[in-house]
């Protein structure tokens, strides 16, 4: 169980990153609300995730819904829409600790890349919620290693950005239900256009060796 028990809600945990997020923090003890669009679909992938046998409640409500009753909200929605659906949400999300994995990337027959924008999307957000305690996170571990088996995903590192020094020390702890350690603290919110981008590497590495690549920091044992 960890040492404190968090609320969290996934918008967009319907899809395969929110899944497997939702699932590593509920196999791990923190209680999940799936959120969709549709109520309906968040609670089917609620259930898939509870079937999965884990010590976390986990339900599943609309996003809305979902954010206004978590005390930590995950962003885990495609680029392409997020800053209507943020804003959307604006009122549900202020003042929670809010974490974007949200990476703007494109692609073309040369493969994927990074979009060239003015913000990074964790900086989008901050941007719409002003009072929300914003950071970046879990932008390089894949869906499919998420829904894998593995107890944790050992080998990789989360590095995690933000201008809240609390917030993202939070986030460094829910980190550890994933790699079983705590996250790498990457430096401030802006250096989300650094990582949000980093993933079109990662995508390239895994379809040239044929493999899941992820991030693993060297220099921060023993943190
Ligand atoms: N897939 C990966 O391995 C991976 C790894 C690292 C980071 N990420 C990042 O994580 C985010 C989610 O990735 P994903 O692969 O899970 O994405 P996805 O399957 O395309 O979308 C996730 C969910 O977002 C909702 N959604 C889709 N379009 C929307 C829109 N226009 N407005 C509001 N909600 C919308 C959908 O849920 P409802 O229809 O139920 O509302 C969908 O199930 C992306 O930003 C991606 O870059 C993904």
């Amino acid at each position: 169980m960890p040492q404190i028990a968090h609320t969290i809600a996934v918008v967009g945990g319907t899809g395969p990153q929110g899944r497997g997020l939702a699932y590593r923090f509920a196999r791990h003890g923190h209680d999940v609300v799936v959120g969709s669009r549709s109520a309906e679909r968040a609670a089917e992938t609620a259930a898939e995730i509870r079937d999965r046998g884990i010590t976390g409640q986990v339900s599943g409500a609309a996003n809305a819904d979902a954010a206004a009753g978590a005390d930590v909200v995950v962003l885990a929605v495609p680029y392409e829409g997020h800053d209507e659906l943020v804003a959307s949400l604006a009122d549900a999300l202020a003042e929670k600790v809010l974490i974007s994995c949200v990476n703007p990337l494109g692609f073309d027959q040369h493969g994927p890349y990074g979009l060239d924008v003015s913000e990074s999307a964790a900086e989008s957000a901050a941007r719409l919620v002003p009072t929300a305690r914003v950071t970046g996170a879990f932008h390089h571990v894949s869906a499919v290693t998420l829904w894998g088996p593995e107890e944790f995903l050992s080998h990789e590192d989360v590095l995690v950005v933000g201008d809240d020094t609390e917030a993202v020390d939070l986030v460094c702890d829910l980190a550890a239900t994933v790699t079983g350690r705590p996250g790498v603290k990457g430096g401030r919110l802006r250096l989300a256009r650094q990582l949000e981008p980093l993933t079109a590497v990662l995508i390239s590495i895994n379809k040239a060796y044929k493999t899941r690549s992820g991030v693993a920091i060297s220099g921060v044992e023993g943190r």
